[in-house]
């Protein structure tokens, strides 16, 4: 039984007991408990203070020694929930220590207060709550096809509640109207979202700033606990008593900041959406390096991952930030969609633009890797230069074409000069090919050739083909095309 199964059970005890989940404080606590931290710890963790984590500690467990009817202190709680209660789990029935039995749902999960509900379908729940949402500057989709696996992944590790989800791709893969056609399939789950792009790469403070600005308007309108104030400034519990001296606010609570934004994620279920994530990191270097003057952007993605709150924020990229590859290895608060075309979805395209020539359809979606900006780019040049004749087009030497250039040169001009060697060798061979000895011809040492590499599958700009047990490196068509017809040969 891992934490996670004991913080739901513990949760759906105290439910069935007194009508009300656990908050985030008492989440904390457990999550604590169970992992052998001190109070003094958990309230770091929280931003609190230790005295008031003991407080509510002493409550939960009271509240838990009533429900199972033995005594829970925080020494006895891990033995008590795995020899009373695991065995019965198993079969959604909590039979407590007394005989009782508390029929439990497993698909309930440890959420804050507001947001949490027993999903029961003979009782339904009244219509699903409608979150604040400011979408900012994000685009409006106009048509949209498929992405039912993406969506449905997507849709569960929200549920799962994933604190951390990046959706990596190419420019014009549908990254932004995939989600923005994930909105509202979730928004349900949330109190409040948010979206946000770094395109024009406000530095960390400005984000987190405008972030708090919105979430704060949040809690004022529907606050988790009605805040005691002074002079504008919420004061923390515990409150202090008549005649006891006001210790001046924690900095991180007051003042905004990471500490700020993670606040607001405790106290409510919020989701943050921040597009054009490229945009902060470096050109002509390898993957991922934030531009000087951005690298807190990565303590600000990790914290929220190792935090404990309930929120999600999702990062939308055309490069893995570093950190996340580290996180990854904590799946249940950190997850990565890699998104690939449309495949033969992307024939709706065709039709929409009113191509002829549908046996030919399935040549050109191979070519373009299924991206629908690729082939809406391609589709118009076809109709306006070829009068929609496919196989013109497809007859011609060079398949890349105007604007479509300009989207490919966005990506190339990133790459470092190791990258753009290999990128250039990689196109001029006529199959996938292995990658476990440095080509001779490529003047790097084996480590730069390695980490170059490394970075072109970061950037999605190289495939892996499995072959038995060998793994091959390859280009996409249209990429290969592009590198052969334009201006990195001279760097290799
Ligand atoms: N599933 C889809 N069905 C139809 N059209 C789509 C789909 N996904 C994306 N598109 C269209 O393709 C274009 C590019 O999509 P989008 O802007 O979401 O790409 P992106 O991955 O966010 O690109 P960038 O990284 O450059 O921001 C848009 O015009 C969008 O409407
Ligand atoms: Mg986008």
């Amino acid at each position: 039984m891992d934490i996670a199964e004991v913080l739901t059970l513990a949760d759906q005890l105290i439910f069935a007991k007194t009508g009300k989940h656990l908050d985030y404080v008492q989440d904390a606590i457990l999550r604590g408990t169970l992992e052998d931290a001190t109070y003094t710890q958990i309230a770091q963790e929280l931003y609190s203070s230790p005295s008031h984590v003991r407080n509510v500690g002493s409550d939960l467990w009271k509240t838990l020694s009533k429900g199972l009817k033995r005594n829970i202190t925080k020494n006895n709680l891990r033995t008590v929930l795995e020899k009373g209660i695991v065995y019965n789990y198993k079969s959604s029935i909590v039979e407590n220590i007394t005989g009782e039995n508390i029929t439990v749902n497993k698909n309930l999960n440890v959420c804050p207060e507001k947001v949490r509900s027993p999903k029961t379908p003979q009782n339904p729940q009244p219509t699903a709550k409608q979150p604040r949402i400011d979408l900012g500057d994000a685009p409006e989709i106009s048509t949209f096809f498929d992405r039912t696996s993406e969506l449905t992944t997507l849709e569960n590790w929200i549920s799962s509640r994933t604190r951390l989800i990046t959706i990596l791709g190419l420019s014009g893969i549908g990254k932004t109207a995939l989600t923005l056609q994930l909105i509202p399939q979730i928004q349900h789950e949330f109190d409040c979202i948010i979206w946000r792009s770094l395109h024009n790469a406000p530095p960390l403070q400005t984000l987190q700033t405008d972030i708090i600005k919105f979430l704060s308007q949040q809690q004022e309108t529907n606050p988790p606990n009605p805040p005691l104030s002074r002079g504008g400034e919420e004061i923390q519990p515990p409150y202090p008593r008549r005649g006891e001296e006001i210790q001046p606010l924690s900095p991180p609570l007051s003042k905004g900041g990471l500490g700020g934004v993670i606040h607001h994620l405790r106290s409510h279920r919020c989701l943050i959406i921040v597009d054009d994530v490229q945009t902060i990191f470096s050109s002509q270097q390898l993957a991922g390096n934030y531009q000087p003057g951005y690298e807190n952007y990565g303590a600000f993605f990790k914290q929220i991952v190792e935090s404990c709150h309930n929120s999600c924020i999702i990062l939308i990229s055309w490069e893995k930030p570093r950190e996340i590859a580290a996180l990854e290895s904590h799946p249940k608060n950190c997850q990565t969609l890699q998104l690939n075309g449309l495949g033969e979805s992307a024939r709706e395209i065709f039709t929409e633009k009113g191509l002829a020539e549908s046996e030919n359809w399935s040549e050109l979606i191979e070519f373009y890797q299924g991206n629908p900006l690729w082939l809406n780019t391609i589709a118009a040049a076809i109709q306006d230069l070829f009068s929609g004749n496919i196989s013109d087009f497809l007859s011609y030497d060079s398949l890349v074409l105007g604007d479509l250039e300009y989207l490919l040169h966005q990506h190339f001009q990133r790459l470092s000069d190791s990258e753009k060697q290999v990128m250039s060798w990689l196109a001029n061979q006529n199959k996938a090919v292995e990658i476990s000895k440095k080509p001779a011809l490529l003047e790097l040492s084996p480590s730069e050739f390695l980490k170059a590499v490394e970075s072109l599958r970061r950037r999605l700009l190289i495939e892996k083909v499995q072959k038995g047990d060998r793994t091959l490196f390859t280009l996409q068509r249209a990429i290969a095309e592009y590198i052969k017809t334009h201006t990195f040969e001279q760097s290799a």
